[in-house]
């Protein structure tokens, strides 16, 4: 299948007027969404010279710091800081996982994707999930937990690319800190303990979990653990080791390998050895698109998170040219345009290497039709969203940014899927493997675990990668890098990095605000506006009276983002809904 191609052209219009306009149609509504700036700066931001490390984990973005004081690149400490994520956000990402790279390569000035995506084992099929939904309703989702919910584990391959391509360290020193970490406990805290008390219901709702999710309920209910308690975890020292000394090829093909099968085949998964040794990363086309004189570089598919971005923000730009939208209505804008790109998602997204992707939707022209369908006075219903309908019928990620003195810029996204992931950890190398599976449509007509509905583009085959969310991204001004962020929290990542990236180039501001400011989202479908945390009663009252439907559920996303200032400071913020904290090198 084509892969796709967008080159979207920079309108004319993005003119001085259409800029004024859009702040004309914006600004009013800020005051809604805001939150203090604060006198001082916040211990989830920090400010640097030289380089930055912003992580959802303070000590692996002190492993990351490291790597740069001694000279290593933004590559080496990216090697080094998802080492550390693997131990001290077991319930986020891990080996086990997968991810995305989005990166600026100093030395030729270009922007580069990688792909680190799961893939689905070769027995991974529609039918094979029908047959278990068939048979067990009403027990845990076959492609959530337990061993077929595992896809086919990519994160290593995908750091011993950055480490082969760009990097300047062997692998074994870049897992030290890790293996310290995991030798003598990471620091337990709330995101953590949080994580474990929605798996402790979550054994208790299904008690036969405790089979395939033997290990992890053994390491994480022996203990009364509490926030400030080091938790070790040896095995995964074991594994790391194993690495740092036979190189990322023992995941694939030595002694972790035949663990991860072992895991695998002990709790029904259709890994085989065939799968993890055939595994390919794949370098990708970055997406780009324009915001006023912005470049905007991001994820393509199989992340769906770029091109909902972007066509989220071609909506807005396309509006601010709309005299018929007044001013208050921002926030009724943004729900619509989120409703539309999350439509689009549904119908047309899926593995490019399987599916065609149509390359208009992040065309500022296709961006003016859906516009002119939003209606300022209402919300619509879900049929009217998207384009024509196709022919056929915050916890398991981690999002980190990394920039070094030689302007090279990180910008990744990992993940296991869910909290903890499938629940199964191989015995003897503590590796933790993901339930990438439930990102695919695996039961025709059913939404997976984060609500979306999504088209046959996206049904699980084999060797297929599933959609994804994950959108790291990197804003160029006239080739001088401006921002770079991305997220976690499934769906929520695009909104979430959306309004951050929309408040900070947009409203100007500061980056600790920007991210810390309430945030909505819509995605479609459920017809629901969520918050992740209460609304003020004005922006309530407004957007009910249009008819959108509101939600009292919360659901929340963490950004990690870095800015670059004029003057040459680094502003690192790591979300302080997750409890991260950044950390600039001292030299
Ligand atoms: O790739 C995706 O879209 C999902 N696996 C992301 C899941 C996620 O962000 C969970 N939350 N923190």
């Amino acid at each position: 299948m084509s892969s796709l191609l967008l080159i979207p052209s920079r309108p004319l219009a993005r003119s001085f007027l259409a800029s004024i306009a859009l702040i004309a149609v914006i600004l009013p509504s800020l005051s809604w969404i805001a939150t203090p700036a604060h006198a001082e700066d916040p211990p989830w931001m920090a400010r640097g010279k030289t380089g930055m490390v912003a992580t959802d984990s303070p000590e692996a973005s002190k492993i990351g710091a490291a790597v740069l004081e001694a000279g290593g690149n933004a590559f080496d400490a990216a090697v080094a800081v998802s080492f550390a994520l693997s131990v001290a956000r077991q319930e986020s990402t891990g080996l086990g996982g997968g991810g995305f790279l989005l990166a600026r390569v100093a030395k030729t000035n270009k922007v580069i994707a990688l792909d680190f995506r799961e893939t689905a084992p070769k027995g991974a099929t529609p039918e094979y999930f029908a047959e278990r939904a068939t048979k067990t309703p009403n027990g845990p989702n076959a492609s959530i937990y337990g061993g077929g919910a595992v896809c086919t584990p990519a994160l290593m391959a995908g750091l011993s690319e950055i480490n082969n391509r760009y990097g300047t360290r062997p692998l074994d020193q870049l897992a030290r800190g890790a293996i310290e970490l995991a030798e003598n406990g990471f620091t337990v805290d709330e995101h953590f303990l949080h994580a474990r008390d929605e798996a402790k219901k979550t054994f208790e709702k299904w008690p036969e979990l405790k089979r395939d999710g033997a290990r992890l309920h053994d390491w994480l209910f022996h203990d009364d653990l509490k926030v400030g308690d080091h938790l070790k975890n040896p095995a995964l020292a074991r594994g790391l080791k194993e690495i740092a000394e036979l190189g990322g090829r023992a995941f694939y093909e030595g002694p972790i390998a035949d663990d991860i099968l072992r895991a695998s085949q002990s709790t029904g998964g259709l890994l085989t050895r065939d799968d993890l040794a055939k595994y390919q990363i794949k370098e990708r086309e970055p997406l780009l698109g324009f915001f006023g004189n912005y470049d905007i570089y991001t994820m393509p598919p199989p992340s769906s998170g770029g091109i909902a971005m972007l066509e989220t923000i071609n909506i807005v730009e396309s509006a601010g040219l709309r005299l018929d939208l007044p001013p208050p209505l921002f926030p009724h804008l943004l729900v619509e345009a989120f409703k539309h790109a999350f439509a689009d998602r549904a119908k047309f997204l899926g593995d490019p290497d399987f599916c065609e992707v149509p390359a208009r939707l992040v065309n500022k022209a296709y961006a003016s039709f859906l516009c002119a369908r939003i209606r300022p006075g209402s919300a619509g219903s879900s049929e009217g969203y998207g384009g024509d309908p196709p022919p056929k019928e915050d916890k398991g990620t981690s999002h980190f940014c990394i920039a070094d003195k030689e302007g090279n810029i990180v910008a990744m996204t990992e993940t296991i899927n869910a909290g903890f992931g499938s629940f199964v950890v191989s015995e003897e190398f503590g590796i933790l493997l993901n339930n990438q599976m439930d990102d695919f449509l695996t039961v025709r007509g059913e939404a997976n675990l984060y609500g979306l509905k999504q088209s046959d583009n996206n049904l699980v085959a084999p060797g297929k990668r599933p959609l994804s969310s994950m959108t790291p991204t990197i804003v160029m001004l006239k080739d001088k890098p401006v921002l770079t962020l991305g997220g976690s929290g499934g769906p929520r990542i695009i909104t979430a990095v959306t309004q951050v990236l929309l408040h900070t180039l947009q409203f100007r501001r500061p980056l600790p605000d920007a991210v810390a400011a309430v945030r909505l989202h819509h995605q479609w479908m459920p017809d629901e506006i969520y918050f992740d945390r209460k609304p003020s009663d004005k922006l309530f009252e407004l957007l009910s009276q249009l008819g959108h439907k509101l939600s009292e559920e919360r659901k929340e996303a963490a950004v990690q983002a870095i800015q670059f200032l004029e003057d040459g400071t680094l502003v690192g913020v790591s979300d302080p809904r997750k409890g991260g904290a950044p950390v600039a090198p001292k030299n």
